[in-house]
């Protein structure tokens, strides 16, 4: 290959990288992830835009993405708000009827997920031609940092009773920094029923029953530093529930 150094023309024949960023209450974050993204879309030179999804946030956050809108352009910070707290889930299915990508990067917007893997999903999926790249913090560099206890119990016993229940074949089910070829996405997400968090885990399984090829980049999973975690007992519970469906009705 052609040496890369000093190149910031656009790479990678038209293609095109829209990020979905799903916030609610992540004001101070904001601003980092998406000039950390800009750095590494830039230094890359891959094409990309970064599509908002605010919930409503009471903190402000949609004032700080138009702040975001007008010093990177409109072009690059598209803003798809919704009045309220409709779930995660249902954010991205708003978010990709906006992007205008072929390809569709899902990610936390609260500093957990870098972007500097972006380059990496980029050349796995070149490298396969996936239809998905899924991060993963439970293969070869992979990991967590910053979590209590009890919450790596409950990602490492979610990821594995959902692996033996269903072995859909990746080794991290409810991770959420991901890759997918756009029609993928919209194939996967009309066949998806669950809403919450839950959707991550429902999302691989089916791809793996409509026997899409996956492929995995190893990640490091940070704890948020600024904000709360909006994972509840609540969630747990739906978690629970889906996985038991999927398992009854696959
Ligand atoms: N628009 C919108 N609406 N965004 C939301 C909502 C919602 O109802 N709920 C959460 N978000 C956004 C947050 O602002 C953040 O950018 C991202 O979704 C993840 O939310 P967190 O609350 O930070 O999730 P987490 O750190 O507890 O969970 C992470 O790890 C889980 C398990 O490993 C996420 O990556 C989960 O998707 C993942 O399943
Ligand atoms: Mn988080």
């Amino acid at each position: 290959m052609a040496s890369r150094k000093g190149s910031h023309q656009s790479r990678g024949n038209g293609d095109k990288y829209s990020v979905l960023l799903p916030t609610y209450n992540e004001r101070e974050n904001l601003p980092l992830i998406v000039w950390l993204l800009v750095k590494y879309f830039g230094e890359s030179g891959y094409n990309y835009e970064i599509i908002v999804i605010d919930d409503g946030s009471p903190d402000g956050t949609l004032e700080v993405a138009e702040q975001l809108q007008k010093i990177y352009g409109e072009d690059k910070i598209l803003l798809r708000p919704r009045a309220k707290k409709l779930g995660l889930g249902t954010a991205y299915i708003h978010g990709i009827k906006h992007a205008t990508g072929n390809y569709v990067f899902i990610m936390d917007a609260d500093l957990s997920h870098h972007p500097k893997f972006i380059p990496e999903f980029i050349e796995k999926q070149r490298e396969g031609g996936y239809d998905l790249v899924s991060g993963t913090r439970y293969r070869g560099d992979g990991g967590v940092y910053g979590w209590d206890l009890r919450r790596k119990l409950i990602s490492r016993g979610a990821n594995y009773v959902t692996q033996v229940l269903l072995r859909p074949g990746a080794s991290d089910l409810t991770g959420s920094f991901r890759l997918y070829k756009k029609e993928v996405l919209e194939s996967l997400v009309e066949r998806c029923v669950s809403k919450g968090y839950v959707f991550q885990m429902e999302m691989i399984v089916r791809a793996r029953q409509g026997n899409y090829t996956i492929g995995e980049v190893p990640i490091s999973f940070v704890d948020r530093v600024y904000g709360e975690s909006k994972l509840g007992g609540n969630e747990i519970v739906s978690f629970l529930k889906g996985l038991l469906t999927l398992f009854a009705t696959t």
